[in-house]
């Protein structure tokens, strides 16, 4: 087996991943792995925007109210109290390096989203906003000589020995390469594909949940998945995102009758937080026997329409709905999941030498749901401090380690991964219950034969990180007895008294936590 040695490996070219390079370049060589092409990762589709407190009506303190309210409760305080105060600074630091957001005049234009109480959602040539910021972030890393850039190489699994991680093994070209670090983060992303609808790219399969568990470290709160109100609905079109902003210009709501009907979930209607306007969505399709709502632009000026969503208008088009002309089929998809590997405000998982950032990463920012666009920022942010933590890794470097065992393939591939997204959007998805969640874990115990096995192709490897984390998600599904945030659960709709709690899953089992640090 072909050795590499790096000082840092960065798992992820996305937002927390570019950030985590940068913030390393000066201090010895970094290398950075993406599954696919560079610009491949939901940071590039981000459409909405950056949320950050910098226009002149806002204030972090509005902003870290407002994250706490949407993350209903279950925030970390210290977390969110970084992300909204160290924000600004990586915004102004991006716009120093190249990125050019929308300016209304000389000023940068801020929209608003749902449950933001500010416009404050900075974004880029209207909704394109992560591409801006991949293509700002790939040119200050390409600036770095000590940065190298792997692309189309997968992890399979981290090398620990004696509680620390070392690197990792990769599979670049069908071989399986070892890499060695002095400190590795985890920056891979999310894992919406583990649903059958889902907004997320085809890289966001789990793994760095999966591979950072099965290397010991701790994952929490994997109940709390946020289904984002409004993708295109469309039997010939993939899941296509329609960015809540477009809800923030004026975009309504209707039922197949041309209704209106939010009003009868949430005063505050389309602009309610996500988990509301899902399940609202949800409710209105079950009583109306539709598969679909309606996502409303035409009341709108068509030209301003066109100018600030150029890409949806484009889009859409293409998939045959003009959005300035017709009213736009929507329904929920799987988009972020708020839990993660477990890791302190400094990044450092619970295995040492492993760091992680990004969606990959749970701090405790987002709570039980995200606030709108707050985690492109939690990719700077945290990507950074994860950075800086990195260097001092208390690691000692080693030149060996055991390979994975033997591979094996998956016959049925194709099957077992439809069948398991099928699975977790029917009975993990927007609205849960015990027999729901007990069928899930039933059906997935079927496939539990796949998670001990090594594999030597990228889609047999990402089935086997999907099911590790489907797992995951329907053990804290189940073990959440009560509706909280993005997690509702129809046999236990109120709260209860035991609701301020946090599950702490590991190969060791699962513990309870009052509060998350
Ligand atoms: P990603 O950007 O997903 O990058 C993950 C990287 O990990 C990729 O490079 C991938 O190749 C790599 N990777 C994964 N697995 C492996 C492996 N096994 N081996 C090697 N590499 C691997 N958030 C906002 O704040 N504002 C928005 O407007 C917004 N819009 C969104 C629109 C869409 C369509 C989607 C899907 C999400 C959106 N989000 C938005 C959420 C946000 O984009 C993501 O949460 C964020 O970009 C995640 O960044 P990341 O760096 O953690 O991971
Ligand atoms: C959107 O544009 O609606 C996505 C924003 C986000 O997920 O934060």
């Amino acid at each position: 087996m072909e050795k590499e040695r790096v000082d840092f490996l960065i798992i992820g070219g996305g937002a927390a991943g570019l950030r985590a390079a940068i913030e390393l370049a000066p201090h010895g060589s970094v290398l950075v792995l993406t599954k696919d092409i560079a610009t491949e990762s939901a940071t590039g589709y981000a459409q909405g925007g950056i949320a950050v407190a910098l226009s002149d009506e806002d204030r972090v303190g509005i902003h870290y109210e407002d994250t706490l309210r949407a993350g209903d409760g279950l925030c970390n305080e210290e977390a969110v109290k970084i992300l909204v105060e160290e924000g600004p600074e990586r915004i102004k630091e991006l716009i120093s390096w190249g990125a050019e957001f929308d300016r209304e005049g000389t000023k940068l234009a801020f929209g608003l989203e749902a449950a933001h109480t500010k416009k404050r959602v900075l974004h880029a040539h209207g909704d394109a906003t992560g591409r801006e910021l991949v293509r700002t972030l790939l040119n200050k890393v390409r600036s770095h000589p000590s940065v190298r850039r792997l692309p189309f190489t997968t992890v399979t699994e981290l090398i620990v020995s004696d509680g620390a991680c070392h690197g990792a093994f990769v599979l670049s070209k069908r071989k399986l390469m070892a890499i060695f670090a002095r400190a590795t983060v985890l920056a891979t992303g999310g894992g919406g594909q583990v649903y059958s609808i889902t907004t997320n790219p085809q890289v966001a399969t789990s793994d760095g949940m999966a591979i950072a568990y099965r290397a010991g470290a701790e994952l929490v709160d994997m109940e709390f998945v946020q289904f984002h109100p409004t993708a295109l609905y469309s039997p010939a079109a993939p899941h296509f995102l329609l960015s809540e902003a477009m809800r923030g210009e004026g975009g309504r709501l209707l039922n197949i009758n041309m209704e209106p009907f939010m009003q009868r979930y949430h005063p505050d209607r389309g602009l309610a937080p996500r988990d509301v306007v899902s399940r609202g969505i949800v409710s209105e399709m079950v009583r109306t026997n539709a598969k679909h709502v309606y996502l409303d632009m035409t009341h709108l000026d068509s030209g301003g329409v066109r100018s600030r969503f150029p890409k949806i208008y484009e889009t859409c088009l293409q998939f045959g709905v003009d959005i300035t002309a017709e009213p736009i089929p929507v329904c929920p998809a799987a988009h972020y999941i708020m839990g993660g590997v477990k890791t302190g405000t400094d990044g450092a998982t619970s295995i040492s030498g492993l760091y992680a950032a990004g969606e990959v990463a749970c701090t405790g920012i987002h709570g039980a749901n995200r606030l709108a666009s707050n985690s492109l920022l939690e990719g700077l942010v945290y990507g950074a401090r994860a950075g800086t933590s990195a260097l001092s890794s208390p690691v000692e470097p080693v030149g060996e380690a055991a390979p994975p065992g033997p591979a094996h393939t998956i016959p049925a591939h194709d099957e077992i991964r439809g069948g398991l997204r099928g699975l977790m959007w029917d009975k993990v998805g927007i609205i849960r219950c015990a027999e729901s969640l007990n069928e899930a874990l039933d059906a997935l115990s079927e496939w539990d034969y796949i998670l001990d096995k090594a594999f030597l192709t990228r889609r047999e490897l990402e089935l086997k990180n999907m099911l590790q984390v489907a797992g995951l998600i329907t053990r804290a599904a189940l073990a959440r007895e009560e509706s909280v945030g993005a997690h509702y659960r129809s046999d236990r709709p109120q709260r209860g008294e035991h609701w301020k709690v946090h599950r702490v899953f590991s190969l060791g089992g699962v513990r309870e936590k009052k509060g998350l640090f």
